[in-house]
């Protein structure tokens, strides 16, 4: 994978067009840029390759990779939909367009308080367990409304064990051996069961997990259809298509896949008369990962016992490498494509050992004050950022053929303290 970079006559790195060191030197460090025609690009690609296959399809942006007003509101007019987590993630969809039929709202260990929310938002509601569908049914409100649940295919995957939601150690959804039981309860308690879901895990490059999943899934749909006699009017997949990271893995072909996918599910629909259900997937991750890049700037470079490249972001700003030691490219923002002359460590700026992105790194020639770009920074970037070693959060700023917009101001000390209240006592 060589990320495609591109680059201006000053020999500068851009992203969608626009100058990154010129972008930094603006609007400051760090700073997440994200390019919008790369999210529509992308939504096109994958809708595309699975609605030539099978019309009846849908998809839901997972918003938790991103949950910036614009970038939903992007996605919003592509026509997607949204799979939302919390009341928070439903709060911000309806705020960014999105029609409550549009959302369908997977919580797991969630409270009464957030299914009467839901409720009342007026989305859809896909269960995780038996003790949610049995406090759905004490609210009054959510007499007779159509759900859905979420089954544990036992088939899992994922690019860190924290991503992997399927199999004997996830706490996600039902046990496939209890679903006919699960939906039929659901009758009993006088709601419309309409979907199945799954959701396998996050960051998968490998087609073949996914087909052990859809082939698992449509299974056990055909076991509830023949145990009540449900006709499913959606089935949904999950997200969990993977991008590459690093510069040895390749792009997953997802017209094949697509292609793979639905073929299976046809067959499945035929298996056990299933009828024409809509099929859905939820990507986060493929729609938004490769469509930013995290700009920061080198403040210190120290030869200790190692040589470190010292910048000013850290695992506040962006979680993933000490999180699930995951890579993230970086180049230098004045010279992309320059060869590297060096294997260095690029630390951050929280005090904390682990606050590296990168271990022995191949670079270039880098100095003090330059500016790196951390690439693939779309995904579970910004929304895992946070304020630890009170640092304000970063800008966020979003291109499209030469407009530049600020789309989140970056945050002021006074952001980092306006929730807290000191005792009275405590002032005298
Ligand atoms: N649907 C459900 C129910 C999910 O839980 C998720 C992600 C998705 C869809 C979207 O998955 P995607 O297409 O983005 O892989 N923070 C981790 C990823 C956690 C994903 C959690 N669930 C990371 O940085 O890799």
């Amino acid at each position: 994978m060589d990320f495609n970079l591109k680059t201006n006559e000053k020999g500068n790195l851009t992203i969608g067009g626009v100058d990154a060191v010129e972008l930094a030197d603006h609007y400051q460090t760090p700073l997440y840029v994200i390019d919008e025609e790369r999210i529509k690009n992308n939504y096109k690609r994958l809708y595309n390759a699975f609605s030539s296959q099978y019309s009846d399809f849908k998809m839901f942006y997972a918003c938790k990779a991103n949950t910036n007003l614009a970038v939903m509101k992007i996605l919003e007019k592509e026509g997607s939909g949204i799979d939302a987590v919390s009341p928070g993630e439903i709060y911000t969809s309806l705020l960014a367009g999105f029609d409550p039929s549009r959302i369908l709202y997977t919580g797991n260990n969630v409270t009464d308080e957030e299914l009467k929310f839901a409720v009342n938002s007026g989305v859809r509601i896909n269960l995780d367990s038996i003790s949610q569908l049995k406090r759905l049914s004490k609210i009054p409100e959510a007499q007779g409304i159509e759900i859905s649940f979420r089954v544990n295919p036992m088939v899992g995957a994922g690019h860190h064990d924290h991503c992997i939601t399927g199999g004997p150690l996830s706490k996600f959804g039902i046990m496939e051996e209890e679903a006919v039981e699960v939906y039929n309860l659901a009758m009993d308690l006088g709601f419309k069961p309409v979907g199945i879901h799954t959701h396998i895990g996050s960051g998968i490059l490998d087609p073949e997990p996914f087909m052990l999943a859809v082939r698992t899934l449509m299974d056990i749909a055909g076991r509830v259809k023949q145990g009540t006699g449900i006709k499913f009017d959606f089935i949904d997949f999950g997200g969990g298509i993977g991008i590459p990271y690093t510069p040895e893995e390749s792009r997953l072909d997802i017209k094949t896949f697509a292609e793979k996918i639905t073929n299976l599910y046809k067959d499945k629909l035929k298996e056990y008369e299933l009828g024409k259900p809509t099929m859905c997937i939820e990507p986060g991750r493929y729609l938004v990962g490769d469509a930013s890049m995290l700009l920061t700037r080198v403040n210190t470079i120290k030869q200790s016992y190692r040589k470190f490249i010292g910048v000013d972001a850290g695992f506040n700003t962006l979680l993933r490498p000490t999180m699930y030691g995951s890579y993230h490219h970086i180049v230098t923002a004045k010279t992309p494509q320059a060869e590297p002359t060096q294997k260095i460590d690029i630390a951050g700026d929280v005090c904390e050992s682990g606050d590296l992105f990168a271990r022995d790194r191949p670079m270039p020639d880098i100095e003090e004050g330059e500016v790196l770009a951390i690439l693939n920074a779309g995904a579970y970037s910004f929304s895992m950022s946070s304020q630890y070693n009170s640092r304000p959060k970063a800008a966020e700023v979003l291109v499209s053929k030469d407009e530049i917009s600020l789309i989140r101001e970056r945050e002021t000390f006074a952001d980092l303290l306006s929730k807290q209240n000191v005792p009275v006592r405590l002032l005298k």
